[in-house]
Formats: C-alpha cells, sequence, structure tokens
C-alpha cells in the first residue's frame, strides 16, 4: 500500500482484483463497449497486476500492468501499462501519480527495466509529468483516436 494527502485528499494505493477495474473502465475508457464485458485476455495472466486508488473507499483510479514486449523498446524486462483512468470528478488530485509511482516501485522490485503504455493524446502531458518519453509516430486506435508509444527507464526513474 502507498498512501499521499494532496490538500487533505487522503489516497490510498493497492493492490486489487481485475473486476474491480470495470466500472472505471467502462466510465472512462470504454463507454462504446456494448456487451458490458470490461476485461482484457492479459487480465489474469499470471504476472499482470492491477492498481486501484482508493478515495474515502471507493476506487477513483486504476491501472494494469502487464508483461508484454514492444519490440520499438530496446529492453528484455518491459511491461506495459493498460486501461489507465482517474474519475472524472478526482481528477488532478494526484491519484494518477500515486497509482503509477506505486508500479514503479514494484516494478523495480521485479527487476524490469521498461514500463510503457500506448498513450491517449489527451494524457501524453501526464505521462510526460511522471519522467516519460514519447516515441513520436502518432496511430489510431478505433473508437478511441489517436495514440502516442510512451516509456520510461526505471533506472532513470527518480521521484
Ligand atoms: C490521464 C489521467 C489518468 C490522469 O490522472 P489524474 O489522477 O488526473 O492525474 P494526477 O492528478 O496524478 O496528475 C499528475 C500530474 O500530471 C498532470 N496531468 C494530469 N493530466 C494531465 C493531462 N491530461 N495533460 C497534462 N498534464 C496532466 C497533473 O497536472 C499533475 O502534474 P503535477 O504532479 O506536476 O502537479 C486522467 O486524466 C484520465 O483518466 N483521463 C481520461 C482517460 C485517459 O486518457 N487515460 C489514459 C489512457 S492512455
Amino acid at each position: 500500500m502507498k498512501a499521499t494527502n494532496h490538500d487533505s485528499f487522503k489516497l490510498e494505493c493497492r493492490q486489487i482484483k481485475s473486476e474491480m477495474t470495470y466500472e472505471l473502465r467502462k466510465k472512462v475508457l470504454w463507454p462504446h463497449i456494448k456487451n458490458d464485458d470490461y476485461s482484457l485476455e492479459s487480465d489474469t495472466a499470471n504476472e499482470t497486476f492491477h492498481l486501484g486508488v482508493y478515495f474515502k473507499k471507493k476506487i477513483i483510479s486504476i491501472g494494469t500492468f502487464v508483461k508484454e514486449q514492444n519490440e520499438k523498446i530496446n529492453y528484455t524486462k518491459q511491461y506495459r501499462l493498460r486501461a489507465m483512468a482517474t474519475s472524472n470528478e478526482t481528477r488532478g488530485k494526484g491519484a494518477g501519480r500515486l497509482l503509477i509511482e506505486m508500479s514503479l516501485e514494484l516494478l523495480k522490485k521485479k527487476e524490469i527495466d521498461i514500463l510503457w503504455c500506448s498513450s491517449r493524446i489527451n494524457a501524453v502531458g501526464f505521462y510526460h509529468s511522471l519522467g516519460m518519453i514519447e516515441i513520436p509516430k502518432l496511430y489510431f486506435i478505433k473508437n478511441i483516436g489517436y495514440h502516442k508509444t510512451m516509456y520510461i527507464e526505471l533506472k532513470k526513474w527518480k521521484k
């Protein structure tokens, strides 16, 4: 568990079960899904873990961390961040930062080299503020929009 206090906004980040991410995945990330299936194939893989940030006993931010290689990034031990979201009402309070920082601490312990993600264009600034860098190529993902691949080398990460 990792905690922070942002303008008296007490937040706690913990590992959660994949099903506990569905509500925010639905509301924030994938409102276009019609069959009520908010799972990812990789959700239940052995090395996958999910983090959730709690505010007053409610999960307000989520992220899923999957062992997956990106061939454009030249390191062997990689994890991919998937389905990162903070509820509309609680953005800008540090929940996303707390979640990524806890993930980086966990991944460092696992001796992972790289955390990467496919970032929506609107979130590129968020990942920059956490020290991630981008691969310039822009690509389009159906139903969602333009994305850029972003990544951070864990050994370069300084809090
Ligand atoms: C992107 C998102 C997860 C950020 O979560 P958040 O909890 O609001 O982020 P935080 O409050 O922890 O912000 C951390 C830092 O990033 C900055 N930041 C947050 N969102 C940003 C954005 N969209 N653009 C630029 N900077 C941003 C904050 O100002 C803050 O900077 P600081 O620490 O220097 O003050 C959230 O806005 C969101 O869910 N967006 C919609 C879904 C989405 O795009 N998810 C990403 C999919 S790739």
